[in-house]
């Protein structure tokens, strides 16, 4: 039996250690947090995340090897190995803000581990943090006067939000990157029998720690630059005639190129994509690679274009203003199945509208608490309905912009009905059966296709 701690209950400490308690129940696992409202709401029948399945796992192992606690100091002093997963959003001040990560509650965590410790750790780096982070962390746990022996791994997580806990009980790989000595071999060791107790031994990847470090960057760069690359596609598809589905479709067959990551949109967001490629380009920056730096954060340009070019085509459909005119926002979420609305690219076109005047009311099954709080003063002037029916009534247009699955399933005869005539509908993420609103009497706006308008 060991003692597991994961620092910071968020996203993915929540998610991940409920599925490491589900499927190593000999091991006792505290998930500790400094905002007692978020470890109280873990210990709640209302987790403080929406995650497809993680409520059932969560009940079924809670207070019986899972446990959540703001007693931060306590549990480090207990814990064998040591997870942290806390926040490295983007620095927003000083030096690289607006790129480099902002590692204060990273570098908190390390010094109350060394404050605390008094045997022997297993320190896991699971947030996503710049390569070579670890050496920073080894020297301020070298600094403790106790001389408790640390070894620092590099662990980092690949799930994506919306489906946390299928990734988790099923990922493509895990990674564990640490120091090639007798040590730092044992504690790779010790973290890979934690997973082994469900993935397979060859799905468990081993490197070294810088190694580790960068591929978590460059995985999720390589994951925004597809998107980013068929984004680009989708603005020639609209010059050119052609369909950005049916080139998604051809090119994706190709097995080098692979089917995932090709679905046109808004733009992604999340709190990851951006952050961790700026982060990139900050690295690159820093060690002398202006080249890499610049082709990187076009990836990061391109997703802005998309977002600006959808909505200057609203603009220019709607007769060139919005002012006045009620719009509906189908979605809030950065993506579906998740009540996330970080970097939502949703709520930068709700932005954008409402600079330009528009009345907006939006609607999402899960996200409309977040986005209300991520809008913060601008959420005053957005009217937030979680009927999209309701949210309908009365508008000039329909934005499609989360690809939840149920906005497929509506009644779209209805909404059409309650709408001002002539009414029009953005399909930011491709998701609605085009041809048939268009029989319905809408002017049709896909993205990366020719539009589908009636003329007068
Ligand atoms: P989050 O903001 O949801 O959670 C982080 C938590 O850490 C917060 O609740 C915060 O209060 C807590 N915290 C901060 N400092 C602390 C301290 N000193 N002691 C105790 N708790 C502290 O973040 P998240 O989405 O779970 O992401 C965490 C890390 O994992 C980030 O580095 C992120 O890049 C990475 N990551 C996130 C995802 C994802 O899908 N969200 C996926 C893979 C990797
Ligand atoms: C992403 C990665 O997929 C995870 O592997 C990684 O662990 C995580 O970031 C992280 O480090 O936080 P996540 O952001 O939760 O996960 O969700 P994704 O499914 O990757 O979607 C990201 C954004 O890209 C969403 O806005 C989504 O709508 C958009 N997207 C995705 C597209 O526009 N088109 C696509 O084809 C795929």
């Amino acid at each position: 039996m060991s003692n597991i701690l994961c620092i910071g209950a968020g996203y993915v400490g929540g998610s991940t250690m409920a599925v490491i308690a589900q499927r190593c129940p000999q091991h006792r696992i505290t998930v500790v947090d400094v905002n007692a409202e978020r470890i109280a709401a873990w210990q709640s029948d209302r987790l403080p995340i929406y995650e497809p399945g993680l409520d059932e796992i969560v009940f079924s192992v809670r207070d019986r090897n899972l446990f959540f606690s703001t007693e931060v100091e306590r549990r480090i002093a207990e814990a064998e190995i040591i997870f942290v997963s806390v926040n490295t959003p983007t620095k927003t001040f000083g030096r690289g803000a607006g790129k480099a990560a902002d590692l204060q509650y990273w570098e908190k965590t390390a010094r109350q581990i060394v404050q605390y410790a008094d045997g022997p750790k297993i320190v896991v780096e699971k947030s996503t943090l710049p390569v070579r982070t670890a050496e920073a962390m080894e020297r301020i746990l070298s600094s403790g006067r106790r001389g408790v022996e640390f070894d620092v791994v590099s662990n980092p997580e690949f799930l994506a939000e919306g489906t946390a806990v299928a990734d988790m009980q099923n990922p493509d790989r895990v990674l564990i990157g640490g120091h090639d000595t007798p040590s730092g071999r044992r504690a790779v060791e010790t973290i890979a029998e934690i997973y082994a107790h469900w993935v397979p031994r060859e799905r468990i990847i081993t490197a070294n720690l810088w190694s580790a470090e960068l591929s978590k960057l460059v995985a999720n760069a390589f994951l925004a630059q597809r998107v980013s690359s068929i984004n680009a596609v989708s603005a020639l598809c609209e010059r050119t005639e052609a369909d950005v589905t049916e080139v998604a479709r051809a090119i994706g067959l190709d097995r080098r190129i692979g089917p995932e990551f090709l679905r046109a949109g808004i733009g992604f967001g999340g709190s990851c994509f951006k952050k961790d490629i700026l982060n990139m380009v900050y690295l690159c920056e820093h060690y002398g690679l202006p080249e890499v730096a610049g082709y990187w954060e076009q990836v990061v340009r391109m997703n802005e274009y998309q977002q600006f070019r959808f909505v200057a085509n609203m603009l220019s459909s709607m007769f060139n203003t919005v002012s006045g005119k009620r719009i509906a926002l189908f979605g809030a979420a950065f993506k579906a199945h998740t009540n996330d609305t970080r970097e939502s690219p949703a709520l930068a076109v709700c932005r954008a509208l409402l600079s330009e005047r528009a009345e907006i009311a939006i609607t999402d099954p899960h996200a409309l608490e977040n986005a209300r709080a991520d809008l913060g003063d601008e959420a005053a002037k957005v009217r937030f309905e979680p009927d999209p029916y309701a949210a309908a009534a009365g508008a000039h247009a329909v934005a499609l912009l989360t690809d939840w699955p149920q906005y497929a399933e509506l009644d779209y005869e209805a909404i059409f009905d309650r709408m001002v005539e002539p009414p029009f509908l953005f399909d930011g993420r491709n998701l609605l059966d085009h041809q048939r609103l268009f029989e319905i009497g809408f002017n049709v706006f896909p993205l990366g296709k020719p539009p589908l308008v009636h003329q007068p």
